[in-house]
């Protein structure tokens, strides 16, 4: 039994990680603490959760807790982390692993120092349809990956938290581009060496935080790609196109749907990616099974890292990939401040 103490009883506590840890067998949520009195005792009250605190080091001081779970907003990650690793626990960490990439490099040696296990929360990444790309461009079936196009795209997501802190200036910048820039990352496998950004606050100014921005990284493998993340588009989109030396593949994430190209298209193949996508969305809508969100990923996340904890494996979202992730953010970041490029040379 793994015994968990969770920090943060804010939105995606109570929506996805309380929910999937309480229905794992192999898991205890011992503890949980906020430094919103109130909501920490309700949150304790409708998950049963017998032990609650305003102070987070009682949870990492504690020692029959295992695996601090750490759903804080994302600039208070780092101090968490590090109080957590120094006591030997184990870190499941909410994306983004933080939001700059000084906190980010402190918080990768600390951990391979402690020598403990850290996992970024990427549930993005869990979405059946996703892994089905993965396995097929490692198996070589794309040939080298030359370029991808991304987009996550929504709209301004006023109904999720009442807290402020996610309109900090970069806010759809770490908020909805972490998932898209793990998605990436993970499909290429390569480190991203430049950056740079358009956009910012589309608005001209009126929301003083970045809500629509593109990106545009070129890989250490040669590769090329642009995502293009958005706050301020009415429909929901989540999609990556993947071009290789051998084929390409249309992913797209909503729709639980992939096709894969090779060789000179014809009308055909329009016709069967159109019908392919028609007849997986039919089917979905029919068994009640169409687009639930991705908070029914945290669950295999979970059970991914804990797998990996019992066996010694590396994690399903490591450390030093929620490092490389940060540093795509905070480039992106730092140049559309400036509007040059940045170099991400700070891993050699
Ligand atoms: N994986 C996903 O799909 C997903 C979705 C939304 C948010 N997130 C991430 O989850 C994290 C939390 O987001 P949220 O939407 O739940 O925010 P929220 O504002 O709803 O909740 C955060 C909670 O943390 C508490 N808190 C702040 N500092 C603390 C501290 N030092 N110790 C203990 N408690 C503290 C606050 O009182 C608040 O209740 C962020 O990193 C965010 O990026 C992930």
């Amino acid at each position: 039994m793994i015994n968990v103490g969770v920090i943060g009883a804010g939105a995606i506590v109570r929506r996805g990680h309380l929910p999937a840890l309480k229905d794992l067998p192999e898991v205890e949520v011992k503890a949980i603490a906020d430094l919103n009195e109130d909501l920490v005792k309700n949150i304790a009250g409708e998950f049963q959760i017998s032990n609650y605190f305003s102070d987070p080091l009682k949870i990492i001081e504690d020692p029959s807790i295992d695996l601090i779970d750490i759903c804080t907003p994302s600039g208070t990650h780092c101090e968490l982390i590090k109080h957590a690793a120094q006591q030997g626990k184990n870190i499941m960490v909410e994306k983004p692993l933080t939001t700059t990439i000084e906190d980010a490099l402190e918080i990768y040696h600390t951990v391979v120092k402690a020598g403990v296990k850290l996992n970024v929360v990427q549930n993005w990444r869990y979405f059946p349809v996703v892994f089905q790309v993965k396995e097929r461009i490692d198996k070589g079936y794309l040939g080298k990956i030359v370029g991808m196009q991304g987009a996550a795209l929504t709209n301004f997501p006023a109904g999720w938290t009442r807290n402020k802190w996610l309109y900090h200036e970069g806010a759809a910048l770490f908020d909805f581009a972490p998932h898209l820039i793990d998605l990436m990352l993970w499909l290429n496998g390569s480190d991203v060496k430049t950056v740079y950004a358009l956009g910012g606050d589309i608005t001209g100014g009126d929301m003083g935080f970045v809500n629509h921005t593109q990106i545009i990284m070129e890989f250490a493998s040669g590769a090329t790609a642009t995502a293009i993340i958005s706050w301020v588009t009415e429909c929901f989109t989540f999609t990556v196109d993947v071009y290789g030396t051998g084929g390409n593949v249309a992913l797209d994430v909503r729709n639980a749907h992939y096709y894969e190209m090779h060789g000179v298209q014809t009308p055909l193949d329009d016709i069967r990616k159109a019908a392919g996508k028609t007849i997986r969305v039919a089917k979905d809508v029919l068994n009640k099974n169409y687009f639930k969100g991705a908070l029914l990923y945290f669950k295999p996340l979970i059970k991914d890292f804990i797998e990996s904890i019992k066996e010694n494996k590396e994690e399903p979202v490591p450390v030093r990939h929620g490092v490389m992730v940060t540093a795509v953010l905070c480039g992106a970041m730092e140049s559309l401040k400036t509007k040059k490029h940045i170099e991400l040379n700070f891993m050699s």
